[in-house]
């Protein structure tokens, strides 16, 4: 089966968003944040193994996707260095700082919506990645709410792959478990 991605810009873009997120910590540890990009971008690879897409431009924009958010990175160099649609999907993928913070969920989503599906599935990726056991210090209310937003996200993306949907509704239904162990600790 031939690959429908390309190492070459897998490493590209791997080499970028580690050099953008230098110096920066996975939250409540010691672990460098790039971590979480390889975690991500492994859920898409993952997806790539079963359905088909347009490879490139889910593992760039998975590995990429939080330059805007996070780092000192513009959408005008993400677009000289890697395109416009690899730059659109990251800029979609990035919350309006300015907006409340539950409507800039709602207005990412819709921003998501209007890119390809390959931007859809990096959204289910990294909540996937992010629904893993919450930092200790999270209080039970934020872990509820984490998980209603993880449904909302859910019902609005479910349509980009059925791979990563499955994926994401087995984790939004094990979080339970770790509101449960919060209870009882
Ligand atoms: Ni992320």
């Amino acid at each position: 089966m031939k690959l429908n991605w390309s190492q070459d810009n897998y490493i590209k873009a791997y080499k970028f968003a580690a050099h953008a997120h230098q110096g920066q910590l996975y939250p409540g540890t010691e672990i460098s944040y790039i971590m979480h990009l390889s975690f991500v971008s492994m859920e898409i690879l993952g997806a790539l193994s079963v359905e088909e897409c347009n490879g490139d431009l889910a593992l760039q924009c998975a590995i990429l996707h939080d330059t805007i958010e996070d780092t000192d990175i513009t959408f005008e160099q993400l677009k000289s260095e890697f395109g416009l649609p690899v730059a659109s999907g990251v800029r979609a993928l990035t919350k309006n700082a300015s907006l409340p913070k539950h409507y800039s969920m709602q207005d990412s989503l819709q921003r998501i919506k209007e890119q390809p599906r390959e931007i859809w599935m990096v959204k289910l990726a990294d909540r996937i990645t992010n629904l893993q056991a919450p930092p200790p210090h999270w209080q039970q209310g934020k872990i509820i709410r984490y998980r209603e937003e993880a449904i909302e996200i859910y019902e609005a993306l479910k349509d980009s792959s059925d791979f990563l949907a499955a994926r994401l509704a087995s984790k939004i239904k094990n979080y339970i478990k770790s509101i449960n162990e919060f209870n009882n600790s």
